[in-house]
Formats: C-alpha cells, sequence, structure tokens
C-alpha cells in the first residue's frame, strides 16, 4: 500500500474525532492537507478552523472552510496534525514543514491532539529524523554552538524562513533518551522560540496507517 493511501486512511478516520459544530485545529504537512481536504467534505458541520500555517490556511480558504485565528477563536476541541517521529508515549518530533512553533501553539490551545501518521513514523526512540529548532536569526550562530554543546550536528535549513520570519537549525545525531527534559532544556537557550520536540504537549490519540488497516493508540 502506498504512503499516500495510508495517510489518506488516517485523516478520514480523524473526522471522528471532529464534533459538531466546532472550531477545529489544523495542522501542516502533507498528511494534514489529506486532513482538510476530508473535512472539506463535512464543512457544513464545522464553525471553522485555525491553521498552524499560511499553507494550511490556504488550503481550508481554498475549500471554503472559514479560517479564524486562534485570537478569535480561543479554546479548541480538537487538534489534528501530523508527525515526523513519534513515540509510544505519543511524545513527538515535528517541524519538518518548518511549522513547529504555530504548531505547538495551537496544539496547546486544543484539549485533544489526534496525530495522523502513517506507520513509517513510529520510533521507539526520537532522534533519527533531525530536531527542527526555530531561531531568531540574529541568535542562529550562537544557538548552534550551544546545540554542539549538547551532542547535537546542527544545520541550517537553506532557503527557509518560517511563518513568524525566523530561520530553522535541525539538529542531527541527537538520541533523546528523554524528551520531556530535553524539550525544556531546548527551551531555555537564548534565541529559540521553538524546539520540534512535543513531549510535554505530547499527543492524546495516534492514528496509525499501517497495510493492515488504521490502528488507535493511546499513551
Ligand atoms: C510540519 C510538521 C508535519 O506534521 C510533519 O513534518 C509531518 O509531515 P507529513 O505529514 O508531510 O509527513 O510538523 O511542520
Amino acid at each position: 500500500m502506498a504512503q499516500d493511501d495510508l495517510k489518506r486512511a488516517v485523516a478520514k478516520a480523524a473526522i471522528a474525532y471532529v464534533p459538531d459544530d466546532c472550531i477545529v485545529g489544523v495542522g501542516t504537512g502533507s498528511t494534514a492537507n489529506f486532513f482538510i481536504d476530508e473535512l472539506a467534505k463535512i464543512k457544513h458541520k464545522v464553525r471553522g478552523a485555525v491553521a498552524s500555517s499560511e499553507a494550511s490556511a490556504k488550503r481550508l480558504k481554498g475549500h471554503g472552510i472559514e479560517v479564524l485565528s486562534l485570537n478569535e477563536a480561543g479554546d479548541l476541541p480538537v487538534y489534528v496534525d501530523g508527525a515526523d517521529e513519534i513515540t509510544r508515549h505519543m511524545h513527538m518530533i515535528k517541524g519538518g514543514g518548518g511549522a513547529l512553533t504555530r504548531e505547538k501553539i495551537v496544539a496547546a490551545a486544543s484539549k485533544k491532539f489526534i496525530c495522523v501518521c502513517d506507520a513509517s513514523k513510529l520510533v521507539d526512540v526520537l532522534g533519527k529524523f533531525p530536531l527542527p529548532i526555530e531561531v531568531i536569526p540574529m541568535a542562529r550562530s550562537y544557538v548552534a554552538r550551544q546545540l554542539v554543546a549538547l551532542g547535537g550536528q546542527p544545520e541550517l535549513r537553506e532557503g527557509f524562513t518560517t511563518d513568524n520570519g525566523n530561520v530553522i537549525l535541525d539538529v542531527h545525531g541527537l538520541q533523546i533518551m528523554n524528551p520531556v527534559e530535553l524539550e525544556s532544556t531546548l527551551d531555555h537557550i537564548a534565541g529559540v522560540v521553538t524546539n520540534g520536540l512535543f513531549a510535554r504537549r505530547a499527543a492524546d490519540v495516534l492514528l496509525l496507517g499501517t497495510p493492515e488497516g488504521v490502528k488507535t493508540m493511546t499513551a
């Protein structure tokens, strides 16, 4: 079964978690795009969406779904998004698409985080996928030195600027045994806006696309 079919299947399954008449939090990336396309089929049942990126906002609007700011919407019942890696404890690496800061904010404001992934994203230990870190441009070299001191090999994502006007350092070579602790440590480096560890606010439900069907997992 092709990876896109698995992504489409989990996106479809996530619709069951969207309550009637709600404002839904929407993530970023190819799996989130499939979810947006599924959401369009029930758009008459929802009030609108809060998007975690300009790209997702554009796709939502293209389907005629109203996009609200998080400030207008307040707390959300549900946030649906993909991940680059996820463990059985529901800890994730996110930010492959560079939208990690807005994703973390919308996830924080949501009661339930539904993570939608194909089976390749499930791992025992986080860190094979380079950890994205959004950084204020003037702090880039300073932050990179701190990341080297922590044992990582940071690499600037060339030619990429986030929706917030910042740069991304992708950190290679980490074996993340304690994601909750590392998430806090990274957040305390001056110049770091957000790191791509989603461990303190982990997913509540993982919908995992496998060739045998969609598996539902919780921590
Ligand atoms: C974007 C993200 C995405 O959720 C993550 O990169 C997964 O993307 P995809 O569904 O395309 O595999 O964190 O910043």
